[in-house]
């Protein structure tokens, strides 16, 4: 087996915003060699499927501030949330926007040529008074122009992109990370990466759930690759599930349709969220606006008594709809055939994200017990990571600010450690090459009895079934038994490629075990947690349960069984209190 061997002082797996920040902060930090490893093209990153926007109080189309901000993350948050953290994100995330700004990202904007802001779910001014327009916005396609931004600038900056690598596994030996091993997709050639600074920017896990607005490619790797060496994950059964989703394809409805004025309509044309969140109604924050639709839909008041409601942005006008929110009404019409302008988008729930990942300090530090003590050497930010700004549930715009302020904090740290702490490389043992290679010619040889697409379905199905919008004991027991029965049967998992050139047969293969694992950890850790907060909502225990469970969970992943540990949350200003809208 021919091993190629690479060294870099800064490793960052993953592409989107939270890898391309921290690429661009490292470089004009030091002399740091960076490298960003990916298995996309940079630019396909999920990160481009942001729509709405990123939540910063910049005040520019009426007064705000970063404290009300972090008052709104923490109560959208179910005051899960860690509040340090919070305030340090919502305080720097202005400079973070402003920097993007002059970095050249092309913001919509007021008619003063200031960046143009707008409402969104759960974001009030003076501490929950009343909607603040605070997200600024490239129309409804802001992540995208951030992502092809931050790409221009990493170009420009010199960095090394090594595009189409999939990393397979996390070399993490005697209390440190040490570099990651991964294959070459378009010959299949196998790679060592030895770095002085390792960082996991490798997004989300939509992909467990059967209606999502993820990315084919959102498959858990970093969670899953995190978990088999050793390193929990953090308040994982926290999953979000965006409100308004193309019905049945999952495709994203931006919530700035809601914040430009659109409403939620049942089948009796009601605006029913004036029931559920009287003050804020249809900019209520999206745990409770999804649990809303799911009770709209099981009473009956479903369109035609059917699963969706109705995104009635009609009122809006065309010249609105066609400036303000093109790609939606574009998606809208292309894939259901619907014209906003004229006619109500049908909608449900959509898995969009998941609040939990792998611990980390506000330094991007990945921390692996309850004392929050580093793994030395490794990092992680944006969605792969939980910094926990977002506890039981995000609000909307907060993912594009974690990506960049968290970026930030992540790029600025793994410099200053390369400078300062560190000056040479970890010596990683062949071991570690041979095991990988071993296991990838297994699935190229093996004649499977199982197909990728039957085990996959299956797990979607589950997942969406029995640990989304609503859980029970019963439900979620089904599903840990049945990821059981699937990682039995992941065993005998056959592949019908052997080739060597982009072989995605083979690639199908390790995302489904990592998306496996990930489920498990959602799985376990939810059926623990015997009470309803944020987006994990229990009609078996209703009530949010601060005496036993204001705490975060930590999975770990030990001889193939998830084992639960808890730490406490970071309180600062604002005692949990009934959280009402
Ligand atoms: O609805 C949206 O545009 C999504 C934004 C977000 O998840 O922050």
């Amino acid at each position: 087996m021919d091993v190629e061997v690479h060294e870099h002082d800064i490793l960052i797996v993953g592409s989107g915003g939270a890898g391309l920040q921290a690429a661009l902060t490292a470089t004009q930090e030091s002399e740091a060699d960076v490298a960003v490893l990916t298995k996309l093209y940079p630019t396909r990153s999920h990160t481009c499927a942001a729509q709405g926007g990123i939540g910063a109080a910049l005040g520019n189309e009426e007064e705000d501030s970063w404290e009300w901000h972090a008052y709104d993350t923490i109560k959208g948050s179910d005051y899960l949330g860690d509040q340090d953290r919070i305030e340090l994100v919502c305080k720097k995330a202005p400079e973070a926007v402003i920097e993007l700004e002059h970095l050249g990202v092309p913001f919509s904007r007021t008619e003063e040529g200031k960046i143009a802001q707008r409402r969104f779910g759960g974001h009030t001014r003076d501490f929950g008074e009343e909607p603040v327009r605070r997200s600024c916005y490239a129309a409804d396609r802001t992540g995208h122009m951030i992502l092809h931004t931050l790409h221009d600038q990493c170009l420009k900056h010199g960095i090394n992109f090594y595009t189409e690598y999939h990393v397979t596994k996390l070399i993490h030996e005697d209390g440190e990370v040490k570099g990651v091993v991964a294959y070459d997709l378009s010959d299949g050639t196998l790679h060592v990466f030895k770095s002085k600074a390792t960082m996991f920017a490798t997004g989300g896990f939509g992909q467990v759930f059967s209606v999502t607005s993820n990315a084919v490619t959102s498959t858990g790797d970093g969670y899953a690759m995190a978990l088999d060496a050793g390193i929990p994950l953090e308040d994982m059964e926290f999953v979000q599930f965006h409100p308004t989703g193309l019905r049945r394809l999952g495709i994203l409805m931006s919530e700035a349709a809601r914040g430009e004025g659109g409403i939620l309509r049942n089948d009796n044309g009601d605006r029913f969220m004036e029931e559920y969140a009287p003050s804020v109604k249809d900019l209520a924050p999206r745990d409770m606006v999804s649990q809303a639709i799911y009770t709209e839909v099981n009473e009956g008041r479903g369109i035609n008594g059917d699963d969706y409601v109705h995104l009635d942005l009609t009122h809006l006008g065309e010249e609105k709809i066609q400036s303000k929110l093109p790609d939606i009404a574009h998606f809208a019409e292309t894939y259901l055939g619907v014209d906003p302008v004229e006619e109500g988008v049908p909608v449900q729930p959509t898995c969009h994200y998941s609040m939990g990942g792998i611990p980390t300090d506000v330094h991007g530090r990945v921390v692996h017990d309850a004392e929050e003590n580093w793994t030395k050497r490794f990092f992680a930010a944006g969605e792969a990571a939980c910094v926990s700004l977002h506890g039981a549930n995000r609000l909307g715009t907060n993912a594009l600010v974690e990506l960049v302020v968290m970026g930030r904090q992540t790029g600025q740290a793994m410099a200053d450690f390369v400078d300062e702490d560190v000056d040479a490389y970890p010596e990683i043992d062949d071991v570690h090459a041979e095991e990988e290679s071993q296991r990838l010619e297994e699935f190229r040889e093996r004649d499977g009895s199982e197909t990728v697409a039957e085990l996959r379905e299956k797990l979607q199905n589950e997942m969406m079934e029995n640990v989304g919008v609503y859980r029970t004991d019963e439900k979620m027991s089904s599903a840990v038994d049945t990821i059981e029965e699937l990682e039995e049967r992941y065993e005998h998992v056959g592949i019908d490629d052997s080739g060597e050139h982009f072989n995605y047969d083979l690639m199908d293969a390790l995302e489904l075990g990592n998306l496996i694992k990930t489920a498990k950890s959602v799985a376990v850790g939810a059926l623990e947690r015997t009470e309803s907060r944020g987006a994990h909502s229990r009609p078996d225990y209703e009530e949010r349960n601060d005496e036993e469970w204001l705490k975060h969970t930590l999975a770990y992943l030990e001889d193939g069984e998830i084992e639960l540990d808890y730490k406490s949350v970071n309180i600062t200003k604002h005692e949990p209190k009934e959280r009402t809208y």
